[in-house]
């Protein structure tokens, strides 16, 4: 959260994930002069677990938090993108009454797969 870059919304996000191995990444939100390009801090923290691993984390627990100690949740595509490594992992974020729990299956209901029936 602390390494933010968000001078157009100054709002400053940080995210952890653990992964079964027991590592832990970090990630935070990284803006952009188009607005669009701008990436969240729990989808870099995903892409953070990834370019150091040799084989497919897996992700069983992430945090997200704000400078603000605002309530937000994952976006819809963090969701998608957290559900792709850790469809089993417990999410905790902050609230309107402090901090909230969920299980991904919770958060992410039919997100979208490629051909799900096949084993890739
Ligand atoms: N943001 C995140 O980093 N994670 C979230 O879960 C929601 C939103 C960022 C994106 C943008 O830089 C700022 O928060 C305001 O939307």
């Amino acid at each position: 959260m602390k390494s933010a870059y968000a001078p157009y919304s100054n709002f400053h996000v940080g995210a952890a994930i653990q992964l079964s191995d027991g590592r832990v990444f970090t990630g935070c939100n990284v803006e952009n002069a188009s607005y669009g390009l701008t990436i969240c801090a729990e989808r870099n923290a995903v892409f953070a677990a990834v370019a150091a691993s040799k084989k497919k984390p897996e992700i069983i627990a992430v945090a997200v938090l704000n400078h603000r100690k605002m309530p937000c949740s994952p976006c819809g595509a963090c969701r998608q993108v957290l559900a792709e490594f850790g469809p089993e992992a417990v999410v905790w974020y902050l609230g309107a009454n402090g901090v909230i729990q969920r299980t991904m299956k919770e958060l992410l209901v039919d997100g979208f797969a490629l051909c799900p029936n096949e084993k890739i």
